[in-house]
Parts: C-alpha cells; sequence; structure tokens
C-alpha cells in the first residue's frame, strides 16, 4: 500500500505491534527485500522513511526504540530486529489515549515497561545514562501502576506511566534487553500471547536466576522498589525482591503461570530453543544454558 499509494512518509497510531509494523514497512519500502532478511542486530543497511508514532500504551516504548518485534508466523516464533534505522523521527506522546484502555491491558502493558527498566538496568550494555532513565521508570511504575489499573480514566496516573514508558525505552534501547524478553518472544510467538502477559509471569523466575549474576544492581532496583533490605544475606534479599514484583503482578491482576494460557510441557524444549537464538539473550547478565531456560518455563506451567 505504501508503494502503490506513493507515500513518502509514514504516522503510526497504536501499541507495540502497530508500531513495529510501521518500522518493518519502512524497512521494506527503501530496501525492497523481504522483513526476514532484517532479523538480528544492525543488519538494515539504508534509512527508512520518516516515521512519526503516537504511542497508545504505556508499555512498548517503540516509539522511541531501536526495535521492532516482528511476528514469524512461518516459524511461530518473534523475530527482533534491532536497528538505528528504525528509531522513529517523532514520537508525540499524549496520556490522553491511554484513558480508554481496559485495567487488563494497562496491567500487561505496565508489567512490560517494568521489565523493560529492570533488563536495562542489569543489562550487560548500561551505562550512567540509560541507568538513570531505568531506576526512575522503575519507582514511577511501582508507585503509579496500582492506581493506574485501578482508575485508567485517571490522568495522573497514566501521566505518570507514560513517562515512565518512555524511561523504560530510552533505557532500553541503548542498553538492549535480557532473557526475559528473549523467552517472552519465543512463547509469545508461539502461541499468539499478549507480551506483556508473558513478560509479567516470566519475570520473577528470571530475576531469581540472574541475581548472583550482579546482587548490587539488584540490590539497587530492590530499593528503588522502597524495600529495605538493611541486615539482609543475599538470599534473603533477592527473595525479597522476587517476592515484591510478584505482589505488583498479582495487585494489578495477573496471574503467575501460563499452563491456562495453552502452554503445554511438550511445548517447552521448542521454546527453550527459540529463547537462546534471540538478540535479547546477549545482553543478559548471567549466561543460560538451553536446561537452565527449560526450568524457568516449567516453574510457571
Ligand atoms: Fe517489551
Amino acid at each position: 500500500m505504501y508503494e502503490t499509494a506513493g507515500c513518502n512518509l509514514i504516522v503510526a497510531v497504536g501499541g507495540g505491534s502497530p508500531m513495529d509494523c510501521a518500522k518493518a514497512i519502512g524497512i521494506v519500502a527503501s530496501h525492497d527485500r523481504d522483513i526476514e532478511e532484517f532479523e538480528g542486530v544492525d543488519m538494515v543497511e539504508y534509512p527508512i522513511p520518516p516515521l512519526i508514532c503516537v504511542p497508545t500504551t504505556a508499555g512498548s516504548s517503540a516509539d522511541v526504540s531501536q526495535f521492532a518485534i516482528i511476528a514469524d508466523t512461518n516459524r511461530r516464533t518473534k523475530m527482533a530486529i534491532v536497528s538505528k534505522a528504525v528509531v522513529p523521527d517523532a514520537a508525540l506522546i499524549d496520556p490522553q489515549t491511554l484513558t480508554t484502555l481496559t485495567p487488563y491491558q494497562v496491567a500487561c502493558t505496565g508489567m512490560d515497561a517494568l521489565t523493560h527498566a529492570i533488563e536495562a538496568y542489569v543489562s550487560t550494555a548500561h551505562s550512567p545514562i540509560t541507568d538513570l532513565h531505568a531506576l526512575e521508570a522503575i519507582r514511577l511504575i511501582t508507585a503509579n501502576l496500582p492506581g493506574a489499573v485501578e482508575s485508567p480514566s485517571s490522568l495522573d496516573y497514566q501521566g505518570a506511566m507514560m513517562l515512565a514508558s518512555l524511561e523504560a525505552g530510552l533505557a532500553f534501547s541503548n542498553a538492549i534487553l535480557g532473557a526475559v524478553h528473549a523467552m517472552a518472544h519465543s512463547m509469545g510467538g508461539y502461541l499468539d500471547l499478549p507480551h506483556g502477559e508473558c513478560n509479567a509471569i516470566l519475570l520473577t523466575g528470571v530475576v531469581a536466576f540472574n541475581y548472583a549474576a550482579c546482587p548490587e544492581r539488584y540490590d539497587r532496583i530492590a530499593e528503588t522498589m522502597g524495600l529495605d533490605l538493611s541486615g539482609l544475606t543475599a538470599s534473603a534479599r533477592a527473595e525479597l525482591l522476587v517476592e515484591k514484583i510478584a505482589s505488583l503482578r498479582e495487585q494489578v491482576g495477573i496471574l503467575p503461570t501460563v499452563g491456562r494460557l495453552g502452554v503445554k510441557k511438550n511445548d517447552i524444549p521448542r521454546l527453550a530453543e527459540f529463547a537462546m537464538q534471540d538478540a535479547c539473550m546477549a545482553t543478559n547478565p548471567a549466561a543460560m544454558n538451553k536446561r537452565e531456560i527449560e526450568m524457568i518455563y516449567e516453574a510457571v506451567l
């Protein structure tokens, strides 16, 4: 349609999927090649047409990120395309667009933003600037997500969530993500599940696994979420953070398991295989083998 109508720019209005779709349309329009050829990091050769994004969820941050996540319906997984070429030219951000979301959409997209901030903060590619944005996003989400879920029409809560999502986006677009996203892309692509819901369920298992790789970073996250860690051993500190994330997830109404969403034990080796190949796995703070990934999936069945 872009070519037939002789377009010269793209405006995307919506959540992560429409915005990522717009990025993919831009890539295909400027290269005239199949989108599958651009999977991975820095595979986009030429600039895409001017792209303006208007986000209508506070979660994906596709309006500021160098990510485009595209469902590959043949392989039943999600491809991660990571390239500076897909960073939009302008993001028009207004929390008014959030006020008609359902509480469950607010919950899932908000937990996605929290996952962005946490994964960016512990990423092996983090930096002092991305750290600032990540911690501020974690603080804002902890303080405002339950209220935003309870009253989606509140501009105070939604304004704070929109800002949090933007800050999380600035952090993860530069620091990249980790195992939660790698595993959520694999699971969401296989069974067509909501991205934020997958992250919300997988986050605690990955935090528990990763904690020992960078305890001081996870402790900082815990303190930013309002926890007092004084006098606690490392394992007690890890447990307290996992409990805090689980209680936030529970408070916003997301159940902790995936069996009810259609994930079966037999699917797990395949899910782990695809998660290992996802571009987001490269910056996870702890190395994970296939069996370790399988165990995290098994624990949330
Ligand atoms: Fe995400």
